[in-house]
């Protein structure tokens, strides 16, 4: 199977390299810019093509690592060349393979194929990607094949439903970029009492570093502490006196989750007056 590559971005240089890492029959890359493409071949040790027709004529399966906005596009250029027995594939989360509108009809077979890991280098992700989670759905006819492919270079792989996509790529972005935007909101509150933001940031990273080992390691009843755990209805109406409005639709939510997991991690004992303080404050439209 020879696996062709449209877009030179990050995960197509990550993807195309991995593969290659691993003996897998990479052909090359065509991009909207030739530089791109070629970069990439190098990188790779592949081939750059000129035109999007070449790199089809080139390839068993082509992986469409362009942008969303774009993959759309890209299919519509690609149905004027002959496709059959073609696989055709893009990385989107959020998208499922439906994008490639007409596909079978054209005797090609499309899939999404989403690595759960933030690629954040062309030329460095590679070494990462190993530990990234694939999912994966498509046309039945090679859904094992790729399964087998991915799961033959040691990752982590699971066929997913395509209708749960959209959700699944929120799932992903809440733990990953919406972490990032929950550890500026803390280092914005430490500003506000007077930490400048380098060193806000430097005293909330151990308990930010030390909570992601601890989930990996204990999972995340396991790594709960705090107010929540300890049914500290007090303290935890204490903070919501001096939040922010919108501080406060961040933490209620968030204590409510906590509350859930200590309620499990503790089944004998009470969060009664926890959870009424949460239903209280989502009375009052915090929640
Ligand atoms: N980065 C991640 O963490 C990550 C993780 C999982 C999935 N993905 C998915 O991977 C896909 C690509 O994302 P990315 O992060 O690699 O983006 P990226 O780094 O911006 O790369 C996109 C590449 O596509 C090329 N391109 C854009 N429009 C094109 C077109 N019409 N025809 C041919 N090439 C075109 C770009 O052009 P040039 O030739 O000008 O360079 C660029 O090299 C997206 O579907 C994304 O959702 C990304």
């Amino acid at each position: 199977m020879k696996i062709g590559f449209v877009g030179a971005g990050k995960a197509g240089s990550t993807l195309g390299k991995y593969m290659v890492e691993h003996q897998a029959c990479v052909s090359g890359y065509y991009s909207r810019s030739r530089a791109s493409a070629i970069e990439a071949a190098e990188f790779t040790h592949t081939s750059y093509f000129e035109t999007l027709e070449e790199v089809l004529e080139e390839s068993d399966a082509l992986f469409l690592t362009v942008p969303d906005g774009a993959i759309e596009n890209v299919w519509k250029s690609l149905q004027q060349y002959p496709l059959t027995g073609k696989l055709i594939c893009h990385c989107s989360g959020a998208m499922n393979s439906a994008v490639f509108s007409g596909i079978s009809q054209m005797g090609a077979f499309g899939y999404s194929i989403h690595p759960l890991f933030a690629i954040h280098s062309r030329l460095q992700s590679y070494r990462e990607f190993s530990q990234a989670y694939i999912t994966m759905e498509g046309s039945m006819e090679y859904l094992e094949f790729w399964k087998k492919f991915f799961s033959d270079m040691g990752n982590p792989v699971r066929i997913i439903d395509s209708g749960q996509k959209v959700l699944y790529h929120g799932a992903a972005v809440a733990a990953s970029n919406l972490v990032v935007g929950l550890f500026e909101t803390a280092a914005r509150m430490l500003m506000r009492c007077g930490f400048d933001r380098e060193s806000g940031e430097k005293a909330l990273l151990p308990l930010f570093l030390n909570n992601c080992r601890n989930i990996a390691d204990s999972g995340v009843e396991g790594a709960l502490t705090g107010p929540a755990e300890r049914a500290d209805e007090q303290t935890i109406r204490r903070h919501l006196a001096v939040l922010s409005e919108e501080e406060k639709e961040i933490y209620l939510p968030l204590t409510k989750a906590a509350a859930e997991i200590a309620q499990r991690k503790h089944p004998d004992r009470d969060y009664k007056e926890l959870f009424a303080l949460i239903i209280e404050m989502q009375e009052k439209g915090w929640v």
